[in-house]
C-alpha cells in the first residue's frame, strides 16, 4: 500500500511541471499529459473507492480508531475528490485545445490536491496500515491490490509498473517486486530500469521522435 501512495505522490507532484511546460496550442503534449492525469485520476479514484468499500465498513466501530481521526480522513476525502473534480472539468479542454488559461487552471487544481493528498495517505499510513495484519487476512488484503491492479489503464500499464518500481525505493524494492505476478516480475528484473527511463521520456516529451524533439516540419 505504502508503494502505491508514494506513486501517487511522485506522479502528482510531477505533474504540476509537466503541465506548466505545455506551451500554449502544443496538442501533441497536452493529448500526452492529460492522458497521464486521466489514468491517475482512474486509478486514485478507485484506490479510495475500494478502500471505502473493503476497508472503512471493517474498521468504523473499531476501538482504536479515534473519531476525530474518522472526521479528518473523511474531510481529506472530500478535499481529494473536490480536487479531482476540478482536474476532471478542465482536462478534455485542454487535452484538445492546449489553452494557456486552461493549462493555469489545471496547474492549480493539481497543486491543490497535493496537500490533502499528503496528509491523507500520511494518517492512512499511520493510523490505519498498522491495523491490518491483525484485521485483514493475507488474503483480503490482496483484493486491495488486485482491485489497484485492475484500474490501471491498459496503455498506461508500462509506465505505471516503471513508475512503481521508481516509487518503491530501496527500501520497499523487495514488496514491490514480491507483488508482482510472475512473468511481469522477469519483465521488470530484465528491463526495469530501460522501461522506466524510455515511458518516463515520452512522457516528459523528450524521447526521440516525440513531439518536442521532432524535426519542424
Ligand atoms: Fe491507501
Amino acid at each position: 500500500m505504502v508503494v502505491v501512495h508514494r506513486l501517487f505522490t511522485q506522479e502528482y507532484r510531477a505533474s504540476v511541471a509537466l503541465v506548466r511546460g505545455v506551451a500554449a496550442g502544443d496538442t501533441a503534449r497536452s493529448a500526452v499529459v492529460a492522458d497521464h492525469l486521466g489514468a491517475l485520476g482512474i486509478m486514485l479514484t478507485e484506490h479510495h473507492l475500494a478502500e471505502d468499500e473493503l476497508v472503512w465498513p471493517r474498521l468504523k466501530d473499531d476501538p482504536a480508531i479515534e473519531p476525530a481521526l474518522t472526521v479528518r480522513m473523511e474531510e481529506q476525502h472530500e478535499r481529494i475528490a473536490d480536487a479531482l473534480d476540478r482536474v476532471r472539468q478542465v482536462l478534455p479542454a485542454w487535452r484538445t485545445g492546449a489553452d494557456p488559461a486552461l493549462r493555469n487552471r489545471l496547474a492549480d487544481a493539481l497543486d491543490g490536491l497535493l496537500p490533502a493528498l499528503d496528509a491523507h495517505l500520511g494518517d492512512e499510513e499511520k493510523h490505519i496500515l498498522p491495523l491490518v495484519p491483525g484485521r485483514f487476512t493475507a488474503e483480503e488484503w490482496a483484493v486491495l491490490s488486485e482491485r489497484g491492479r485492475a484500474a490501471v489503464p491498459k496503455a498506461h500499464r508500462l509506465y505505471m509498473l516503471g513508475a512503481l518500481g521508481e516509487a518503491a525505493g530501496p527500501d520497499r524494492y523487495a514488496e514491490f517486486l514480491g507483488r508482482l505476478p510472475g512473468p511481469v516480475r522477469l519483465l521488470y528484473r530484465a528491463a526495469g530500469r530501460r522501461l522506466r527511463r524510455r515511458t518516463r521520456a515520452r512522457l516528459d516529451g523528450t524521447a526521440k521522435g516525440s513531439p518536442r524533439t521532432a524535426a519542424p516540419a
